[in-house]
């Protein structure tokens, strides 16, 4: 699929067929394209954790409250048979940025115009969404609540240093997604030429 096709197509699944799985080349060739995105520093610290079938569903039983009845948006979310859960390694970054070619030897998190290791997360997984549309499938990037956060990186064996930005479902959509709410905002709020907000002056 063409480029802008895919950017033109690409929208936010919360709802999936659960009974058709991803298949597996195409897992792999979005996962691929997980990787293949730019990095700071080229440091190549964002991790991708996979889970289908019970790790998928053990996911959901980290995340969730039993007691509570399941919303639209989580019966959505829920079908999607696989879901890859974004990681970064802030240490990694500082490292990488402390060797000679870089030389922030104080690791300094101030020196840092933002923080790159979230920054590359996202590069990652717009990527992946992207890819997605590319197979013919849908996907979602969404958050977990940070007090789970704990349980679910005791669950999955996910070393320390390693930090949950967000997570990517992926399946065959089940219906059209759903617009937003919100309107899309113009253009000219957003993109600024020359000086923010108003037309540059040329003084003659
Ligand atoms: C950083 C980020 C976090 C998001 N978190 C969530 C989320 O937790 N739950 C959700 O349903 N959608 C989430 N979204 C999706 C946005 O709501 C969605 O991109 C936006 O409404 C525009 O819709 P579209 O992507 O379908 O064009 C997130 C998007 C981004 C970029």
């Amino acid at each position: 699929m063409e480029l802008a096709e895919v950017r033109r197509r690409r929208r936010m699944v919360r709802r999936y067929d659960p009974d058709v799985a991803v298949p597996a080349e195409a897992l792999d060739r979005i996962l691929d394209a997980g990787l293949r995105v730019p990095s700071a520093g080229f440091t190549q610290a964002v991790s991708l954790l996979v889970l289908d079938d019970t790790a998928r569903d053990a996911f959901w039983a980290v995340t969730t409250d039993p007691a509570e009845q399941p919303d639209r948006w989580l019966t959505g979310l829920s079908s999607a048979p696989v879901l890859v859960l974004v990681w970064t390694e802030p240490a990694a970054y500082l490292d990488r940025y402390a060797e000679s070619d870089k030389g922030w030897t104080d690791r300094d998190p101030a020196r840092w115009t933002a923080p790159y290791w979230y920054v590359d997360a996202g590069m990652a997984a717009l990527a992946m969404l992207y890819a997605a549309v590319d197979e013919s499938l849908g996907a979602c990037f969404f958050g977990a609540p940070p007090d789970r956060i704990p349980a679910i990186r005791s669950t999955y064996a996910v070393p320390e240093g390693h930090e949950l930005v967000g997570v990517v479902s992926i399946g065959f959509p089940a219906g059209s997604p759903r617009r937003s709410r919100r309107d899309r905002r113009p253009a000219a709020e957003l993109i600024h030429h020359g000086r923010w907000g108003s037309e540059m002056k040329v003084i003659p």
